[in-house]
């Protein structure tokens, strides 16, 4: 017959009771479980205000071409914000300007004016996009183009934004 194990005697030294030490209330888990929560929602908050206060300045004022350089029911190319971001002007036969990313919105071809149909189309899988709205019209693009906000100055058209 064994004898029982006799307690070491660190267990002397250092008298913890592992099973009270392991036990949570449901009172502590319900504080723990409250804290937690705050603790998120205090840190979305945090988030939110930091993503509406600290946002980049507005898109830059540029000067994009003299209103009379593009005829009517003709395009002219430009870059903005900066100058990796390709745009297209549009003159229809009235006169209107519109000014849209040349960027497609299905897998980023650049799309191109097509007057005939007062359409912007994308050669890559045949999209095509309303010339006045920037609307996808035809083909994969689910997405609209985004709209480059012109105002005209004196002779000149200037973009001052942009409308995803
Ligand atoms: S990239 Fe324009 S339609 Fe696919």
């Amino acid at each position: 017959m064994s004898e029982p194990a006799a307690t070491p005697r660190w267990r002397e030294d250092f008298p913890v009771r592992w099973d009270e030490d392991n036990y949570m209330t449901r009172r502590e888990l319900a504080k723990f479980l409250t804290l937690g929560s705050g603790l998120l929602a205090g840190v979305n908050v945090l988030i939110a205000f930091v993503g509406l206060t600290g946002r980049p300045p507005t898109a830059p004022v540029r000067r994009i071409a003299a209103a009379d350089e593009v005829a009517p029911g003709s395009s002219l190319l430009f870059r903005y914000p900066t100058p990796d971001d390709p745009c297209i002007l549009l003159r229809d036969g009235s006169g209107r300007f519109d000014a849209f990313s040349q960027v497609c919105t299905h897998l980023s071809c650049a799309v191109v004016h097509r007057p005939e149909d007062q359409a912007l189309a994308c050669p890559c899988h045949k999209g095509s996009f309303s010339a006045r709205e920037g609307l996808p019209l035809a083909g994969p693009p689910t997405r609209r183009l985004p709209r480059i906000v012109i105002e005209r100055r004196g002779a000149d058209l200037v973009a001052v934004g942009i409308e995803v």
